[in-house]
């Protein structure tokens, strides 16, 4: 059934009782009462510490933290839960692959593979583990029409390639990158290719299978659950063989204290990545969250986002003084839309586009070295949309860029009565 977002937009209690145009999803997203309720509801039935306690909440609040796992899992099409391990959100993710694999695993004369479209979340792990180790970091910057030099990013990868690092989606441009393409350039060489997918998999079907990555990382306040959850899916064969990020409880099967000395060895997967007492009840959440999606169907939630921003770059096009930013075709990008007004700073139009009623992004987005390098030194307006966005959102964004325009050309009396 074709998504619609009228009657998805009741399921949010805040953009009922708010009268805002919510366009800052790339952020992060608003949440249904689905998931506020079966939280609660944990929390008011079930709650407990996990695999601690042998008494009845804590079976029920493992059972209910596992199977979280589970629906993670199925939802990305992981062979196993075990590959599924629960973090805080992408950063945490993407450092745990940083510090437990490559820690251990590079060396001196290696070199990372990364993109200029990269988040700093994806960026600055590398760079400082780079550095630990003496590895080099290749940056591979954009081709055509903001996509990703394909040609440039065949000649960075080689023999000393250890890992190709890589965002899905660009949190600024929109760029759908060809992360099965990247994978397997990275696995000629005998990489290990990571994708940051914080951008893709709230929007669209992520197949980590057909993808054939090694780790996808993401976060579940992006994607209808609560904050302070994210995922990251490892091949079960390399997080076997990794040693723990973190360490304390719940990631041991043993400690033994023998002759003075203290000698544990690691819980099985995915809690030997899972140290101290888990974020239980934003696991429960985020399982809402997917079930949501899931009901919605991720082909629909991508039809819906690829038609709002086809409309959205048509209209944006139609004003004059607008320059966009991101790839022309709609096919090639997600629902995130960079632009910025001639003559108006991006800070301003956030401001000003507030004082109407709508909620965009400006700055830099968490990735500077993007900005730099296409010269945009004081950054980016963003629009971001998810399933509850319509077209009429799109509308008041459009009439009320094009009333700022206005100002800026110095036409405020036209405007008197906004
Ligand atoms: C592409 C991308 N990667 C990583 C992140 C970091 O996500 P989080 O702040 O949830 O760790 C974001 C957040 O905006 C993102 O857009």
């Amino acid at each position: 059934m074709a998504l619609n977002p009228y009657e998805i937009r009741r399921d949010f209690p805040l953009l009922v009782k708010r009268r805002i145009v919510y366009l800052d999803n790339a952020a992060t997203s608003q949440k249904p009462r689905q998931v506020i309720e079966a939280m609660a509801k944990f929390y008011e039935e079930k709650y407990a510490n996990i695999h601690r306690g042998l008494h009845v909440l804590s079976r029920e609040a493992s059972e209910a933290y596992e199977e979280a796992h589970e629906v993670v899992a199925k939802f990305i099409d992981a062979k196993s839960w075990r590959e599924i391990v629960f973090v805080k959100n992408t950063t945490e993710a993407i450092n745990l692959v940083a510090y437990s694999w490559g820690l251990r695993e590079l060396r001196k004369g290696d070199e990372v593979v990364v993109t200029i479209m990269e988040h700093h979340s994806n960026l600055l792990p590398w760079v400082a583990i780079a550095k630990l180790k003496g590895a080099k970091l290749r940056i591979v910057e954009l081709g055509e029409d903001y996509t990703l030099n394909y040609e440039q990013l065949e000649e960075s990868i080689s023999e000393r390639t250890r890992v190709v690092a890589v965002t899905h989606v660009s949190n600024v441009l929109g760029t759908l990158n060809d992360v099965k393409r990247i994978a397997k350039l990275a696995h000629e060489v005998d990489a290990i290719c990571l994708v940051d997918g914080a951008q893709s998999v709230p929007h669209m079907p992520v197949n980590v299978r057909e993808i054939g990555c090694d780790f996808l990382a993401f976060s579940g306040h992006k994607m209808l659950g609560p904050t302070g959850i994210g995922v990251l899916y490892g091949r079960e064969e390399l997080l076997s063989e990794m040693e723990p990020f973190l360490y304390g409880g719940d990631m041991v099967r043993e400690v033994r204290y023998a002759g003075g000395a203290v000698r544990p060895s690691w819980n099985e997967l995915p809690w030997k990545f899972e140290a101290g007492t888990p974020n239980i009840v934003g696991g429960v959440g985020l399982a809402e969250a997917v079930r949501y999606l899931e009901r919605i169907g991720m082909d629909e939630v991508r039809r819906h986002e690829v038609e709002l921003t086809q409309y959205a770059l048509k209209r944006l096009r139609e004003l004059n003084g607008v320059e966009v930013y991101g790839p022309s075709k709609v096919e090639k990008r997600g629902g995130v839309i960079a632009f910025n007004l001639r003559g108006l700073d991006p800070h301003s139009v956030a401001a000003l586009l507030d004082e109407r009623g709508i909620a965009v992004r400006s700055g830099f987005h968490c990735a500077q070295p993007l900005h730099e390098y296409l010269g945009l030194v004081e950054g980016t307006v963003r629009a971001s949309f998810y399933i509850y966005n319509t077209r009429e959102d799109v509308d008041a964004l459009i009439n009320a860029l094009g009333k700022i325009l206005m100002l800026v050309e110095g036409r405020a009396s036209e405007i008197v009565g906004d």
